[in-house]
């Protein structure tokens, strides 16, 4: 029988995989600089631990391969100029990293630490403490007599950068801890080094973006990026500025200090001294522990809130530790298990616009499906032209997808390439996708926008929700799950169609009884005979609401007048700028509009016009400045100021002597004292419908 030839004794490895190793090396060499020293990565850490695995591999099957200044033998970071340096008394270690998101992963650390221990089969579990491994940037705090003298990150792990200042402003969040203090709490020691991760909350994070978003700013790429720059700021100032918070995970340097005999104790302790500990931790037994932890954790990840790109696990007995040691710079007795990772790279197939319910124009990414953060992935949000813009991205290219938590998934940038061909920019649509009404953009603003409001199916759901409310149409029952059932089914395509409905078609509906059918179809016929007022409120305007539909309604008197009126005209209406000007122009040029309020008109609905003068005269509360406290014995806070400006007065938020009266309900506070004091009026709930009682619903 023939055989393959026995392998060479010593493996040679062939140039091609010589020069794959050294290509690998120069690319993590280049990447591991912009992660550690730019704190402004290239590719997903998914992409580079890729590599570095592939490095790895074939380090371990050439050793002659293994070059000495391999980035898979050292700790990668330097120090960045305009930081001093600072040397680890303790050396700031990293840990393994077990790749192997199942639970097997957490299986080979419990028999490794078994093996090395020389444990028999039978004997007792081990006892470990698991942790969440936090996605940030790893500090070392330096407290002597109990005050924060210094603080450090690991940069290549013997030196680090002080960042002291910077880490002063670490102020977590209210009630949530994170906070790093300048002083400890309790008996401190003559000094002690704390350690942990600085990071950045994933709800500052979005709310930080976002504000970067409206300025139409730079927006950062994910929390730890923003944290760790955050941290490396040379402007402490700016620094400030960003929402920070840190837990701690363990010690450098101690004087003075008898360490608990067990890890998790420690950090009890170091808890005590009143740094924050992250809660989710637990002691655990053996394997079985670990792999419920992991499970546990897992299902938890995404409503965690901050991100985490695994857990870690540490023997707990120190003195167990010490006989576990090192192994090239990583403790032999913790690793770190990975979960999915939250960032990938696949490639944008097409770029669509997506209208919101309030006619917001999104440039969504349709991705080449990719799994990441746990679910597979094939559209991801870019938020806005400008946003867009500024990550480069183009129809072809490798991009970043991120998806942490409920966030939605986005586009967070473009990995740098060569564009084999020539791909146009991306162009906002000059027309709603969806109705072909013209797309407009609010001066200064970073939102393209659809102005069929009415008209547009995209919009249809929000528009009538908003229509039928209790301060517009008032149409009682017609709420969010009717409206679904509505325009799903079909029953309804624009607004003026809520006036074709009869019995039969609702009570046909989902949880809909012949009553409540008929109630429905009464209240659409009230709600037909309305105000000038309620009647533009209830069109939904951009930037009109209430206030501004009455004073546009008490102006002009007609609905016509208000339609045709021309900027110059609008602007006379007292608080009209320019921008709400523009906005009510822009709503009744397009004729798809106009279309929606002639079939309205023609299903009846009708109000008294005036002919423009002021009606206020006529109401009872006009020029009246009223005070509402306390809570009314019916009336919701709401209800009672509806009633007072349909009858033409003015609810204040506080009492001063220009105040008519107060109405005041049960507990009522400080407004009441403050009434009395000035001698204002104080009526009750039922004196005030007293007054409201003979009115025409206004
Ligand atoms: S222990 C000697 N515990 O992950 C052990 N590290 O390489 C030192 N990290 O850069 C690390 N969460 O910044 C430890 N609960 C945790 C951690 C954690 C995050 C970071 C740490 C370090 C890296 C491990």
């Amino acid at each position: 029988m023939q055989t393959d030839p026995a392998p060479a004794a010593v493996n040679i490895p062939p140039a091609s995989t010589a020069e794959r190793a050294a290509q690998l090396r120069a690319q993590l060499r280049h990447h591991a600089e912009r992660y550690y020293v730019h704190d402004a990565p290239e590719i997903p850490d998914a992409e580079y631990d890729r590599l570095f695995q592939e490095l790895q591999s074939i380090e371990a099957d050439f050793p002659a391969l293994r070059t000495a200044d391999s980035p898979t033998l050292r700790v990668i970071g330097r120090v960045l100029e305009g930081f001093a340096p600072v040397r680890h008394a303790v050396p700031m270690l990293s840990i393994r990293t077990e790749t192997d998101t199942t639970p097997g992963g957490a299986v080979a650390f419990d028999a490794r630490v078994r093996r090395e221990l020389e444990l028999p089969d039978d004997a007792p579990a081990v006892a470990y403490e698991a942790e969440l491994k936090f996605d940030g940037l790893a500090i070392n705090l330096r407290y002597e007599r109990g005050l924060l003298v210094q603080a450090a990150t690991r940069g290549d792990g013997e030196t680090g950068e002080d960042v002291t200042q910077n880490i002063r402003t670490v102020r977590g969040r209210h009630g949530a801890g994170g906070a790093i203090p300048l002083r400890l709490k309790g008996n401190a020691p003559a000094l002690i080094e704390i350690r942990g991760e600085v990071f950045m909350r994933r709800d500052d994070f979005e709310r930080m973006n976002e504000r970067q978003r409206e300025k139409g700013e730079k927006t950062f790429v994910n929390p730890r990026n923003a944290a760790a720059g955050a941290v490396r700021q040379l402007d402490p100032a700016i620094a400030a500025q960003r929402p920070l918070s840190f837990f701690a995970y363990g010690l450098g340097e101690v004087d003075g200090w008898q360490q608990p005999a067990t890890h998790s104790a420690t950090l009890d302790a170091i808890a005590a001294f009143g740094v924050p500990v992250c809660a989710d931790r637990a002691v655990v037994q053996g394997a079985q522990g670990l792999v419920a932890f992991h499970a546990q954790m897992g299902a938890r990840r995404d409503a965690l809130p901050f991100d985490i790109d695994g857990v870690v696990y540490k023997v707990d007995s120190i003195a167990l530790q010490q006989r576990l040691g090192f192994v090239t710079r990583e403790p032999r007795w913790a690793v770190a298990h990975k979960y999915p990772a939250q960032e990938q790279m696949t490639r944008l197939n097409a770029i669509e616009i997506q209208v919101g319910r309030t006619g917001k124009l999104t440039p969504v990414a349709k991705l080449e499906p990719v799994f990441v953060g746990g679910t597979t992935v094939s559209n991801a949000t870019l938020h806005n032209l400008f946003e867009l813009r500024r990550k480069g991205v183009r129809v072809g290219d490798t991009v970043i997808v991120r998806r942490a938590g409920d966030v939605i998934p986005e586009v967070v940038g473009r990995v740098p390439g060569v564009r084999a061909a020539y791909v146009p920019n991306f162009r906002m649509p000059r027309e709603c996708p969806v109705c072909a009404s013209r797309v407009l953009r609010e001066k200064g603003g970073v939102d393209h926008r659809c102005s069929g409001g009415l008209y547009c199916a995209a919009q249809r759901k929000q528009a009538i929700l908003h229509f039928a409310g209790r301060r517009a149409m008032d149409i009682e029952g017609l709420g969010d799950k009717l409206v679904d059932q509505l325009v799903d089914g079909g029953l309804i395509h624009t607004l003026p169609d809520i006036y074709k409905l009869d019995v039969g078609q609702l009570a046909a509906l989902d949880r809909m009884a012949d009553k409540s059918a008929r109630n429905i179809v009464e209240a659409l016929e009230k709600s037909k005979r309305t105000t000038l007022a309620r009647f533009l409120y209830a069109l939904g305007i951009r930037q009109v609401g209430e206030a501004t539909a009455r004073d546009l309604a008490r102006h002009f008197g007609a609905l016509d007048r208000i339609m045709d009126a021309d900027t110059e005209q609008l602007l006379e209406v007292p608080d009209v700028g320019p921008v709400v000007a523009q906005s009510i122009r822009t709503f009744f040029e397009q004729p798809h509009n106009r279309e929606v309020i002639a079939q309205l008109r023609a299903w009846g609905i009708r109000w008294d016009e005036d002919g423009g003068k002021a009606p206020a005269a006529q109401q009872p509360l006009s020029g009246r400045t009223i005070v509402l406290t306390g809570t009314l014995p019916t009336l919701t806070r709401d209800a009672a100021k509806a009633m007072i400006e349909d009858a033409g007065g003015k609810v204040a938020g506080s009492v001063s002597k220009k105040t008519s009266f107060v109405v005041a309900g049960d507990e009522a506070g400080s407004k009441l004292e403050k009434a009395r004091a000035l001698g204002v009026r104080v009526i009750g709930e039922a004196e005030l419908l007293a007054m409201l009682a003979d009115l025409p619903r206004a």
